[in-house]
C-alpha cells in the first residue's frame, strides 16, 4: 500500500481527483467504483469542477457504487443513490443509465446482489475503485466479523456504524439496520484502489493499515494483499510521529516516538568539539532530515542545557558553543518542520511524567542529581517554565544561609551540597580528615575520586564512607522536603547518573523526607530527555 499524506482535506481531495481524472483520460470508457460517506465529497466536487472546465469527460464512464442501505428507496434523501446524484451524477455529463447502485428496494436481496456482481463482471470489472473507511475499519459495508463475505451481499450493520452514520439521519432509529454491499472479493478484484481517510476519528484505523497485520476485525486490512492500493489521507488521519533531540556535551541523542509514545527509533551522533553553534545545528538538521525521510515526523522537539530565551528562541550554554544562538530557526529552516525547544531537565521531567515513573500522576517534580542539580516541574502533564522560562532551577534553592559559594554567584545553593560534584568534594574532604580510613585507601588505590568511590568504600565496610553518604542523603532530603512542602506533587522523581544505585540512594532519602508523597527513581534513565523533547510537539495535557 502506498501512502500519500496531505496537509489537509482540500489537498487530499485534489490529489484523489487528479488520479481519477488521469484514469478517465487514459481510458475514457473506464469503470469506476464509487463510494459514499462524507470523505469523498471533496473529491466529487473537484471532479465536477474539472468536468465543467472541460478537463475530463464522463460521457463514456460507467460506475458501480459500493453499497446501499436496505431497505431504503432511491428517492430517500439518505439513500446512497440520492447522495451520488446530488454530489456527482447530476453535476457531470455522465450517462445516468450507466451509473449502478444496488437497489435498496429489491424484493429479493439475494438475487439483486448476484445480479450486481454479474453486472460488474460483464462490464469487465472495475478499473479504479474509490473507498472511504469506517471508524471500525469497514469498507463498503463489510463490517468487522470473523467471516468476511467475498461477493456482493446483504449485511447487518454494527451498532458502531449505525451510530457513526446516524449523523445524517433525523434520529438513530431512522438508520436502516441492513445494507447491500459489494464484498471484500468484489472490491479486491478492482485493478486499482484509492482509499481515502480524513480526520482524527480515522487515525486509529489508519494506523492499523500501516502495520503488517491483516485481520477480519478490521476489514480494510484486507487491502494489504492488493498490489495497487494508494491510501490518501490528511495529516489528522495519519498517526503522526515526533522526533526528540537531546543535546549533550558529548553526544546528541535522537529518537522517534509514535502517537502511543512508543520509541520506534533511536540513535545518537557525537557533539563536535571546537566548532561553532551553526555547525552543531547543521549536524542536528542533517540527522533530523534523514530520520524525517523515513518516519512521518510532525515536529522536532529539542532539549538543551543552558539558558533559553523563549521569546527569541535562542540558547546560551556554557559547555556548548551556544551564545544567544538561534538554533531553533536554523533547524526549522533546514528541515522545514516545526521545531520546539525547552531545557533538557524539563524535557526529562516531561518524558518521565508521560511514560515513566510519573505516568500515573498529573503533577510531578523531577530532580536530576548530576554535575549540578537540575529540576523540572510538570503541572497537568505539561512543563511549567515560568513567565519567560527558567522555572524549576531547584539546584539554586538556598538550603543554608551564607553557606558554600555557588557558581551562580549566590551562597548555600542545594546543588553545592546535593550534586554528584558535591558528593565527590565531601568524599575527598572525609578521606583527608581520616587518612587511615578504608575510604582513603580506596582513593589511593584508584588514584582518583568519583561518584562511585563512596559506594566502593562502603562495600568494604568503611564507616567514614557511611557517614559521608549519610550526610549526603540528608542534604538531598532537605531539598526534597522543601519541594514537597511547596508543591505537594503527585510524585518526586529522582534522575541523574547517581540514580543507577537505586534503593541504596532512594531508601535513606525516603526515610529522611518522611512524606506520603511518593519519591521514586527514574526508570527511563538516559532516554527521558529525548522522549520528553519529542513530547514537546504533542498536546500532553489531561483535558
Ligand atoms: C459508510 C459507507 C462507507 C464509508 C463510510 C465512512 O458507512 N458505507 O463506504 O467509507 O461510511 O464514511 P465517512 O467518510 O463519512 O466517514
Amino acid at each position: 500500500m502506498r501512502v500519500i499524506v496531505c496537509n489537509d482535506y482540500d489537498e487530499m481531495s485534489k490529489k484523489a481527483a487528479s488520479l481519477v481524472a488521469s484514469q478517465i483520460t487514459l481510458k475514457p470508457n473506464c469503470v469506476l467504483g464509487l463510494a459514499t460517506g462524507s470523505t469523498p465529497i471533496g473529491l466529487y466536487d473537484n471532479l465536477v469542477e474539472m468536468n465543467q472546465n472541460g478537463e475530463i469527460d464522463f460521457s463514456s464512464v460507467t460506475s458501480f457504487n459500493l453499497d446501499e442501505y436496505y431497505p431504503l428507496s432511491p428517492d430517500n434523501d439518505q439513500s446512497y443513490r440520492y447522495f451520488m446524484n446530488l454530489h456527482l451524477f447530476d453535476r457531470v455529463n455522465i450517462d445516468k443509465e450507466r451509473t449502478y447502485v444496488p437497489n435498496g428496494l429489491a424484493e429479493d436481496a439475494e438475487a439483486e446482489c448476484a445480479e450486481y456482481e454479474k453486472k460488474i463482471a460483464d462490464h469487465g470489472g472495475i478499473d479504479l475503485q474509490i473507498l472511504g473507511i469506517g471508524q471500525n475499519g469497514h469498507i463498503g459495508f463489510n463490517e468487522p466479523d470473523e467471516n468476511l463475505i467475498s461477493v456482493t451481499h446483504l449485511t447487518g450493520l454494527t451498532d458502531n456504524t449505525i451510530e457513526a452514520n446516524s449523523r445524517f439521519f433525523a434520529s438513530i432509529d431512522d438508520v436502516p439496520k441492513k445494507a447491500l454491499t459489494m464484498g471484500i472479493g468484489s472490491i479486491l478484484k478492482a485493478k486499482r484502489i484509492i482509499l481515502l481517510a480524513s480526520g482524527k476519528s480515522k487515525r486509529r484505523v489508519v494506523r492499523e493499515l500501516l502495520n503488517d497485520n491483516i485481520t477480519t476485525s478490521i476489514p480494510a486490512t484486507m487491502l494489504k494483499v492488493h498490489p495497487d492500493v494508494v491510501l490518501i489521507c490528511d495529516k489528522d488521519a495519519y498517526s503522526e510521529m515526533y522526533l526528540g533531540v537531546d543535546i549533550g556535551g558529548t553526544a546528541i541523542k535522537l529518537g522517534v516516538i509514535d502517537s502511543f509514545n512508543n520509541i520506534v527509533y533511536k540513535d545518537s551522533i557525537p557533539t563536535q568539539k571546537n566548532v561553532t553553534a551553526k555547525v552543531i545545528a547543521d549536524d542536528i538538521s542533517a540527522a533530523c532530515k534523514d530520520i524525517a525521510a523515513r518516519y512521518p515526523i510532525g515536529s522536532i522537539g529539542i532539549g538543551t542545557p543552558g539558558i533559553i530565551n523563549f521569546e527569541q528562541e535562542t540558547v546560551s550554554a556554557s559547555n556548548l558553543p551556544f551564545d544567544n544562538s538561534p538554533i531553533v530557526e536554523w533547524i526549522r529552516e533546514e528541515t522545514g518542520l516545526p521545531v520546539l525547544i525547552n531545557n533538557d531537565a524539563n524535557c526529562a521531567a516531561l518524558g518521565e511524567a508521560i511514560v515513566g515513573e510519573g505516568a500515573d500522576e498529573n503533577d510531578i517534580f523531577m530532580v536530576t542529581l548530576g554535575t549540578g542539580v537540575g529540576g523540572g516541574i510538570i503541572i497537568n502533564k505539561r512543563i511549567y517554565s515560568g513567565k519567560k522560562g527558567g522555572a524549576g532551577e531547584i539546584g539554586h534553592m538556598c538550603i543554608e544561609a551564607d553557606g558554600k559559594p555557588c557558581t551562580c554567584g549566590s551562597t548555600g545553593c542545594w546543588e553545592s551540597y546535593a550534586s554528584v560534584t558535591a558528593l565527590i568534594e565531601q568524599t575527598k574532604a572525609a578521606a583527608e580528615e581520616n587518612p587511615d580510613s578504608i575510604l582513603a585507601k580506596v582513593i589511593a588505590e584508584n588514584g582518583k575520586v568519583d561518584g562511585k568511590t563512596v559506594f566502593e568504600a562502603m562495600d568494604k565496610g568503611c564507616e567514614v564512607a557511611e557517614k559521608v553518604f549519610d550526610k549526603y542523603t540528608s542534604y538531598i532530603a532537605v531539598g526534597i522536603k522543601n519541594i514537597v512542602n511547596i508543591f505537594r506533587p503527585g510524585a518526586v522523581v529522582i534522575a541523574g547518573g547517581i540514580s543507577v544505585v537505586g534503593d541504596r540512594l532512594l531508601k535513606p532519602i525516603q526515610s529522611k523526607v518522611g512524606t506520603d508523597v511518593p519519591i521514586k527513581i527514574s526508570h527511563l534513565k538516559n532516554d527521558a530527555g529525548m522522549i520528553g523533547a519529542a513530547l514537546l510537539g504533542k498536546d500532553t495535557r489531561v483535558l
